[in-house]
């Protein structure tokens, strides 16, 4: 690990499809070579999010914080914020991270964190998406690459992505048909953020 590159941490919670995409896109394209960055870190608040042996096969450092032994949100993010410090980063990047962030953890990542969320905002914040969706009769749907800030889901949108809905969706064939996008608008919006840092 190379310690004067721009270095980029990805929080996960599951199954890291989107962080792999990710990596395999900077490996691809490069970005040490044309942003002078590399992907770090891993980090993951579940012991047993598949992620974990999908960024081990990757080769990537990485790490579990799990929430479920901090007494309070508060208590986490800080032990987090130590955690992905270490690493100095110039981005963080939430990959299905599935956390409430406290306004401190937003305040000191402004400006260079991240997330995708599987809808196109400012429509449908929060869970089951997907869902919500089919049930408000949209005839598209899609996901959204944004710059976190404390209110959930807000925040100035980067990059967004737009599949149909078509006669018979369920929320897993939905979900099905915006990951497939996630893959590709992800690595293009940090590859973009990269471009502009
Ligand atoms: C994605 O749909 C993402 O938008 C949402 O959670 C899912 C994570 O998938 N927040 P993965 O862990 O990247 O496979």
């Amino acid at each position: 690990m190379d310690s004067h590159k721009k270095n980029i941490v990805i929080l996960i919670s599951g199954s890291g499809s989107n962080m792999a995409c990710i990596v395999q896109a900077a490996r691809r394209e490069q970005w040490h070579k044309r942003f002078d960055a590399q992907i770090a870190c891993v980090i993951s608040n579940r012991p047993n999010a598949e992620g974990l042996s999908l960024a081990d096969k990757l080769g990537l450092a990485n790490q579990v914080l799990d929430h479920q032994l901090f007494a309070s949100r508060q208590a986490f993010d800080a032990e987090l914020m130590q955690l992905i410090d270490r690493w100095q980063p110039a981005l963080v990047v939430l990959a299905g991270f599935m956390r409430i962030l406290t306004p401190d953890f937003v305040e000191h990542y402004a400006g260079r964190m991240l997330n995708i969320h599987p809808s196109l905002l400012p429509a449908f914040t929060g869970l089951h998406t997907h869902q919500r969706a089919i049930d408000a009769g949209c005839k598209v749907a899609g996901a959204t690459v944004h710059q976190v800030v404390a209110e959930l889901d807000h925040g100035p949108i980067l990059a967004q992505a737009v599949v149909p809905v078509v006669a018979g969706d369920t929320a897993q064939s939905l979900a099905a048909r915006v990951l497939s996008q996630e893959h590709l608008l992800y690595p293009k919006a940090i590859r973009e953020w990269l471009e502009r840092a």
